[in-house]
């Protein structure tokens, strides 16, 4: 599709004199695809030996397939290092995929080369998780956010032109609600808060259709977090955007997002809407991380399934299903082999529900509730 075709589609209508869109209706339910990735897989190589030579992988992703509709603001949830960051730098090439492949607006990202690759850069963006060390201190505000400006000028753009680059960083500054004569100063001069907009204003500036969100309130206080997430909801229906939000606060991606996909150990065990994942998750392991959400009230003292052990390593994940190792319907179950050997596929089980776990239909709230009365143990709301 070209870009201005693309433009066309998104039909942002475009305020005189103003880089900024008028806030455009965003329909989540046209379900029209954007970003589909299929078995995608990225290994990290682990070097060793007197050689340097290659003698493991890091299995970071594993066959990861997922789907994106254009609009919406799906969530990436699982505990840490289970390879949240690694399929969103994969999928925006800032990581290469070791295979897998990756629609974008009908155009299979990982084979795009030269021009075609820069204008797709530019229609998928990244803001990162450290609103710190994601902006370079000696570089002003309007060089940071200008960057990627002068990297996509053309003769269309004009953004080679300083004046016409200031005038649309200005735009993005005040859209993500700072001054736009903030322009002049540095990222030290600047609030965790206030530079986590500036990051925003960073991946708008170039106009995306898709913005992979890592962890963008994680690094930030409480009292802050939910500006951010109100900024990101609103810039999304402005702007026409389409998030892939990466979290491990579920109190964050229940908030903030409409569907929602678990990984565990580089595999994705459960993709399902907000509403019916947490009224009922149906993988034993998003059971497990769903009940360890503390509750509002502080005095309320909740019991929650607590998992056995410790992740495995990604460099040796279990054979069969991954979380075998650890999950409580199979001990529940009598220990079916076919956990240890069979690797179970995402299957659907009705509506946009899909699992992957052989024995998904005996994950009943029965079946949770007896498993938590055989522990001991009691857990007391505590804040993330
Ligand atoms: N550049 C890298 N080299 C080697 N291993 C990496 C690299 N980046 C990430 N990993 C490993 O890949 C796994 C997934 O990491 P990551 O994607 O950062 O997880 P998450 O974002 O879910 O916390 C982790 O075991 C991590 O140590
Ligand atoms: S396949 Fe077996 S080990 Fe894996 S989640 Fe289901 S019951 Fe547990
Ligand atoms: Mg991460």
């Amino acid at each position: 599709m070209s870009e201005a075709l693309n433009q066309t589609n998104r039909a942002v209508p475009q305020q005189a004199g103003s880089a900024i869109p008028a806030t455009a209706h965003v329909d989540a339910t046209s379900r029209e695809l954007l970003l589909g990735a299929y078995n995608v897989k990225k290994y990290f190589p682990i070097m060793g030996g007197f050689l340097r030579h290659q003698i493991g992988s890091v299995y970071a992703v594993d066959d990861v397939s997922l789907e994106v509709f254009r609009g919406e603001k799906f969530g990436l949830v699982g505990e840490s290092g289970c390879g949240k960051t690694t399929f969103g730098r994969t999928i925006l090439r800032l990581e290469k995929a070791t295979a897998g492949k990756v629609v974008m607006a009908g155009q299979d990202v990982l084979a795009l080369q030269g021009d075609d690759l820069k204008k797709m850069r530019r229609r998928m963006q990244i803001i990162f998780q450290d609103p710190y060390g994601s902006l370079n201190p000696r570089m002003p505000i309007s060089d940071i956010i200008g960057e990627g400006l002068v990297a996509q000028a053309d003769k269309f753009n004009g953004w080679a032109k300083r004046d016409i680059r200031d005038k649309r960083v200005g735009d993005y500054l005040e859209a993500v609600g700072l001054r736009r004569d903030y322009s002049r100063r540095y990222p030290h001069e600047f609030s965790g808060g206030q530079r986590q907009r500036i990051g925003i204003a960073r991946a708008l500036v170039l106009d995306p259709e898709l913005v992979v969100c890592d962890e963008p309130v994680s690094a930030l206080d409480v009292s802050i977090q939910s500006q951010i997430l109100n900024l990101l909801s609103d810039l999304r229906a402005q702007f026409n955007l389409t998030y892939l939000f990466i979290a491990h606060n579920l109190s964050v991606v229940q908030y903030f997002c409409e569907r929602i996909g678990v990984m565990y150990l580089g595999k994705l065990v459960e993709v399902a809407d907000t509403d019916d994942l947490y009224a009922g998750p149906l993988h034993p392991y998003s059971v497990a991380l769903l009940s360890a959400i503390p509750l509002p009230d502080p005095r309320v003292r909740k019991k929650r399934l607590v998992l056995k052990g410790d992740v495995p390593s990604p460099a040796n994940p279990p054979t069969g299903c991954r979380f075998h190792t650890r999950c409580w319907l199979r001990d529940r179950l009598g220990n079916p082999a076919e956990c240890a050997t069979t690797e179970p596929v995402l299957r659907s089980l009705g509506g946009t529900r899909q699992v992957a776990c052989h024995f998904a239909e005996k994950v009943t709230a029965e079946a949770v509730q007896a498993t938590v009365a055989t522990q001991d143990v009691i857990e007391t709301a505590t804040d993330d």
